[in-house]
């Protein structure tokens, strides 16, 4: 692990999505969700933290991963906390309304190797 792998005092988040570290693997949030809903109707929003190609966070007293949050627009409208070894995965789902198209971005903070923020996610409202 080399110490340009993470930050804890800056934003993590890669640089080229192509080539993610073994690092980054385990700590990025993927949203998945429809890219398009209807205005004012509640859509599913579900944020997996890690497990890129397999490579999952450790959950372990000491060393896990310690919330998520969902922004719209950067306006944060959920946040989920997880407590160490009795969660699985890594999985937070959220119900989301939207009045107008927004682009979803989700950060997740791991105790010992800061936030990290996954791929910006469009939503279209029609
Ligand atoms: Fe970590």
């Amino acid at each position: 692990m080399s110490e340009k792998d993470y930050s804890l005092t800056e934003l993590n988040k890669p640089k080229d999505w192509t080539a993610l570290t073994e690092m980054a693997k385990k700590h990025m949030p993927i949203i998945e969700a429809p890219t398009s809903v209807k205005a004012n109707e509640p859509f599913q929003v579900k944020i997996k933290i890690g497990g890129i190609d397999g490579v999952e966070h450790p959950n372990m007293l000491g060393h896990w991963i310690n919330w998520v949050i969902l922004y719209a627009d950067l306006r944060p409208i959920g946040q989920i906390y997880f407590y160490p070894t009795m969660t699985n995965g890594y999985v937070a789902t959220l119900h989301v309304t939207l009045e107008k198209s927004a682009t979803l971005i989700a950060q997740g903070y791991c105790n010992l190797h800061g936030v990290w923020e996954g791929k910006a996610f469009k939503v279209s409202v029609k």
